[in-house]
């Protein structure tokens, strides 16, 4: 039971902050699981202590609240604690940024001693990284994790950085759920007794806290026990405490999303075929249909529509003139039934939509590697999406384990975007400078994120658009020193121009 009766979501509501209800709600069935766990708390990123104020009413006497902040506002956070009933003893001020943690704290002395770590703060890969090696000196083996902005596009590196993490150091934690932009992790051997309960008590528990409860998604993928997904309570998927990946509905495209397709074939200054794996009822079809030059095919798998259904479909769309090939086989046989070397670097875009986790998903990637051309693009559904973790978990691993095969140039409305590495400079330049044009002819407005990692040229996060940040947004937002824009040879403008008027 938390420490103060006053803590509710009405109080923490009047506190300025991001936190939500739903993490709120997550928060407090967690908390309330941690009832026999004893250890101290550290929070990076407070602002004006939102969701401390949640830690601060769990706390009982004698844990500590360390909390670190670039600008630590004392006052704010005293009074949001104040609000909520909960004491203002032991708490460890750490104003400045999280890198200087480690030379501030004993940690060894902490070893083992924080049951509740929340990271909020910088959100880059280098950071992150950072911030992950210091929660693996700290946390308690019975504690919780907690990385904010995961799986999202404003910050594609914060996720990314922490799957490179948790590949790299498979003993240090385990990520047991996504849920409402939060990742959550603990120590591998406590995950089991988390998921039990999240399979169990838990939905009732967040329910009995305020919100409308969630719709959570079981992941399969190749390594057993895959992170627990959880979304907003939706009514299609039918049951508040139950599903799996194979529930959800289907995944129509949104319109920002065609647009954003669009837009990149347009950057592309390629032809050549299409793949649409997993074509649903043609809607991604019929936009790649259109993409098509004289002499490309479209190939086209379903598990479940026929050829047959999908050719109506697409007439019934507006595409008569192209005529679909179905590709023979599933994923894993697709490279022994079709002809590699007709198809050798002859292929633009392959979207992949289905049997998207473990061996079927790296089959087709394994695939897309031997045909797709220099500046060919691969696009993934369900990344970064809180349905699938799978999805964002295998790809990750996939690009670490197959570094020259593609690179993630990009994320938006819960795609990926990969490309050739060679082709890296030229699509990342693209978001940079002609992306938002195309996007706007193409009756799309999005804000283009860019957070840096420990790479040279992460991948940037396609968003709704957003007019405090403007069409270009992130730590490093000037677009003269992304990658070759500043490099680009003098006489590129005229060239371009000879491009154009095509002499
Ligand atoms: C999104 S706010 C935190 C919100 C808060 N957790 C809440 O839910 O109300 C992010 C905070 O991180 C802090 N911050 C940014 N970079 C940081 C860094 N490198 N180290 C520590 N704090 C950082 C900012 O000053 C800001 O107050």
């Amino acid at each position: 039971m938390p420490a103060s009766t006053a803590l509710t979501w009405e109080r923490i509501s009047a506190i300025p902050g991001w936190f939500t209800i739903s993490s709120y709600g997550v928060w407090r069935a967690l908390l309330d699981f941690q009832e026999d766990v004893r250890g101290d708390v550290l929070e990076i990123g407070i602002w004006r202590g939102r969701s401390t104020a949640v830690l601060a009413g769990y706390r009982r006497p004698g844990e500590k609240l360390y909390l670190c902040d670039l600008n630590l506002d004392e006052g704010a956070v005293h009074s949001a604690l104040r609000s909520v009933g909960a004491s203002t003893d032991d708490l460890v001020p750490l104003s400045g940024p999280s890198a200087g943690l480690e030379g501030r704290l004993n940690l060894s002395a902490m070893r083992d001693s924080i049951r509740w770590m929340h990271i909020d703060g910088e959100h880059t890969g280098a950071t992150v990284s950072r911030e992950l090696a210091l929660a693996n000196r700290v946390l308690h083996p019975d504690g919780i994790l907690v990385i904010d902005d995961f799986f999202s596009p404003r910050y594609p590196a914060n996720t990314t950085e922490t799957m490179r993490y948790l590949d790299r150091h498979p003993l240090a934690f385990r990520l047991f759920a996504v849920a409402f932009n939060k990742a959550y992790l603990c120590r591998p051997p406590y995950a089991e007794r988390l998921v039990t309960y999240l399979r169990g008590a838990f939905p009732a528990v967040l329910r009995s806290h305020g919100p409308r409860g969630a719709s959570i998604y079981w992941s399969g993928g190749p390594w057993a026990g895959g992170p627990v997904g959880m979304v907003n309570y939706q009514e299609a998927v039918g049951s508040p405490t139950a599903g799996s990946g194979g529930t959800a509905p289907p995944g129509w495209l949104t319109s920002q999303t065609l647009a954003t397709w669009r837009a990149l074939l347009d950057g592309q200054r390629e032809t050549g075929d299409v793949f649409d794996i997993g074509t649903r009822m043609g809607q991604s079809t019929a936009l790649l249909a259109g993409a098509l030059g004289a002499t490309d095919t479209l190939h086209v798998w379903d598990p479940e529509i026929s050829i047959e259904r999908l050719r109506e479909y697409l007439v019934h769309a507006g595409v008569t003139e192209v005529s679909p090939v179905a590709v023979p086989g599933r994923p894993r046989e697709f490279e022994s039934r079709m002809d590699l070397r007709a198809l050798h670097a002859r292929v633009r875009w392959l979207h992949l939509d289905s049997e998207r986790v473990g061996s079927d998903l790296v089959a087709t990637l394994e695939f897309a590697d031997r045909v797709i051309g220099p500046r060919g693009i691969v696009a993934v559904s369900d990344f970064f999406s809180a349905r699938r973790p799978a999805v964002t978990i295998d790809l990750v691993k996939f690009l670490d384990q197959n570094p020259f095969a593609f690179r993630l140039f990009a994320t938006g409305f819960e795609m990926a975007y990969l490309c050739r590495p060679e082709a890296m400079p030229h699509f990342v330049d693209y978001m940079a400078v002609g992306f938002g044009r195309a996007l706007a002819r193409h009756g799309g407005k999005a804000t283009i994120y860019k957070t840096t990692g420990p790479w040279d040229d992460d991948a940037v996060g396609i968003a709704e658009y957003n007019d405090v940040d403007g069409p270009i947004a992130g730590p490093d937002d000037r677009q003269h020193i992304w990658h070759t824009v500043q490099a680009r040879p003098v006489g590129s403008l005229w060239r371009r121009l000879r491009r154009r008027l095509g002499f």
